[in-house]
């Protein structure tokens, strides 16, 4: 049996990567390609609660070590118990974030943000290590204007969030530290995510397509 294919979305808060993981998972069913769909950090129960030390308030004073190790032992299990065995059975594997978000989050963006360099490098070592090397035949990264990204996630609910609560700083160095990922590496495809969602579903399908065979 072939081996599966692995693809993966990214992107800044307010890209719109949920509506688009939506839509593109819809669009599997309606063709009737047969799928896994994962997300990280979580996906399996080690993971989930892995998650929840993440996300707890309580764990704010958490060191960007312990964090980046953290998110790299989720994706350890979610590549062992879920990914690889989808892969080896010939299934389509989607997931929601990969090693990309810990190399931009822990590494890129945050060394721009304290002005210093160095940390991707650890990062891709630790998460390749994690990962057993694990890597994305696509992924589609969602770019869009973080001035924008705000004014949606604004009308959303219409009020402050968490978003804004970040600073449009750390949201641009979000996005550039993926643009520049995006450059150096041909497997990451940029996807313009203004406009409505049924378009940028086109062009993430497009995209897809171009990089990956997707068949029943
Ligand atoms: P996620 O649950 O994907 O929410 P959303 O896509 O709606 O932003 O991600 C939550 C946060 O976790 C997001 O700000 C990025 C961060 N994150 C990291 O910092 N490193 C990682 O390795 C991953 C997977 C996520």
């Amino acid at each position: 049996m072939p081996r599966g294919s692995f693809i993966t979305f990214e992107g800044g808060d307010g890209t719109g990567k949920s509506t688009q993981l939506a839509l593109f998972l819809e669009y599997l069913q309606t063709h009737e390609i047969a799928h896994i769909f994962t997300r990280e950090p979580g996906g399996t129960g080690i993971g989930e609660r892995i998650r929840q030390i993440l996300l707890d308030p309580a764990c704010a004073e958490m060191e960007d070590m312990t964090e980046a190790l953290l998110y790299a032992a989720a994706r350890a299990q979610l590549a062992r118990e879920i990914i690889r065995p989808a892969m080896d059975a010939g299934k389509l594997v989607v997931c929601d974030r990969w090693v990309d978000s810990s190399i931009v989050y822990q590494g890129l963006a945050k060394d721009l943000m304290h002005g210093r360099g160095g940390s991707e490098e650890a990062v891709r070592a630790v998460n390749a290590y994690a990962t057993d090397g694990l890597i994305p035949d696509v992924t589609i990264l969602l770019d869009l204007d973080p001035a924008e990204a705000l004014g949606r996630a604004r009308s959303a609910d219409g009020r402050p969030d968490r978003i804004e609560a970040k600073g449009i700083s750390y949201h641009r160095a979000v996005r550039e530290s993926y643009l520049s990922l995006a450059e150096r590496e041909a497997r990451v495809r940029v996807v313009d995510a203004a406009g409505p969602p049924e378009a940028v579903h086109a062009r993430v399908i497009d995209a897809v397509q171009q990089a990956v065979e997707i068949t029943k």
